[in-house]
């Protein structure tokens, strides 16, 4: 009996509460109610959300990797800034299935919903001391690649697991092949040599020969190496440099 009461009162001041959301609601200037079911796409400025419709599906629910890599990868956020990933999501990776989302890239979003994005991923998953006084290489490459050097790096640090040629073994998959390479960026390339893939166990360019941190340029040799492996099919979108400000040839 005592309990019924209990529930009973607690019903009631529910009741009396949603009236009083209710009237408040309807109250005066009858502004448009605001609650989350009404809020119009492109109003919507909760990371959360932005990333769980645009983004999860091939970077992974909460940032931990999926098709493309893991954002949530602290290593990844302390070595490439906020410009650059609001750039990459406002105008995509031209030839690669990353999307351009800005408007005026025949997006979806908002300039604004791209700045939410942008500085969301870093303040959610970001953590700078994670390199702790590492000195990481530069997210770009900073001068050409020399392939033949890249080759020789490729059999330092990369054939134990992808073996010699980079056919895969059973502790790497496969990386020359065509269907791999004909999708994928040399900046993103470069982004998985330095990061790795934590969620899929790749290490990052500290970890293929523990104790031998990878150099910056032979990191940007056997990148230039791989790109060598890629067919170069006239017609084919991919341009050999990052981003989707290269015209098409
Ligand atoms: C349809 C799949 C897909 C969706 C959706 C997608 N991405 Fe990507 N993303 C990719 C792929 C594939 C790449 C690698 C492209 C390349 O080869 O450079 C990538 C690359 C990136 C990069 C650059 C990685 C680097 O090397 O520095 C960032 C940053 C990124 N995506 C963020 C996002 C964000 C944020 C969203 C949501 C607004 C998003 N992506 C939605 C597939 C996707
Ligand atoms: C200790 C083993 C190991 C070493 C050494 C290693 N990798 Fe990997 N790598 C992996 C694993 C595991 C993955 C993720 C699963 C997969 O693709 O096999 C991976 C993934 C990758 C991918 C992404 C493949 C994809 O499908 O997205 C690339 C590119 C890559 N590695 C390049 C390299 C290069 C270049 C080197 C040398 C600089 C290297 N790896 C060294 C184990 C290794």
């Amino acid at each position: 009996m005592k309990m019924k009461l209990k529930w009973m009162k607690t019903l009631s001041a529910l009741a009396v509460l949603s009236l009083v959301i209710l009237a408040a609601c309807s109250a005066p200037g009858g502004r448009p109610q605001t609650n989350t079911e009404s809020v119009a796409p492109n109003q919507v400025l909760d990371f959360s959300t932005l990333y769980a419709q645009n983004c999860a599906g091939c970077h992974g629910a909460q940032g931990r990797g999926g098709a493309a890599i893991a954002l949530a990868n602290p290593v990844y956020l302390a070595i490439v800034d906020e410009t650059r990933m609001r750039n990459v999501v406002a105008n995509g990776v031209h030839g690669t299935s990353m999307p351009a989302f800005a408007q005026r890239a025949g997006g979806m979003l908002t300039e604004q919903q791209i700045d939410v994005i942008a500085s969301g991923v870093f303040s959610r998953w970001g953590r700078k001391e994670v390199l702790d006084g590492a000195n990481p290489p530069s997210y770009a490459a900073k001068a050409a690649g020399d392939v033949d050097h890249g080759q020789v790096v490729f059999g330092k640090y990369c054939a134990s697991c992808h073996g010699s040629e980079g056919g895969g073994t059973s502790k790497g998959s496969a990386i020359t092949n065509d269907s791999f390479l004909a999708l994928v960026s040399d900046q993103a390339l470069r982004t998985i040599v330095i990061t790795g893939r934590p969620e899929l166990g790749a290490p990052d360019w500290r970890g293929d020969v523990p104790g031998m941190p990878m150099a910056d340029q032979e990191i940007t040799d056997v990148v230039a190496w791989l790109a060598s492996r890629r067919s170069q099919n006239p017609g084919q979108p991919y341009s050999a440099s990052n981003y989707a400000q290269h015209p098409e040839k």
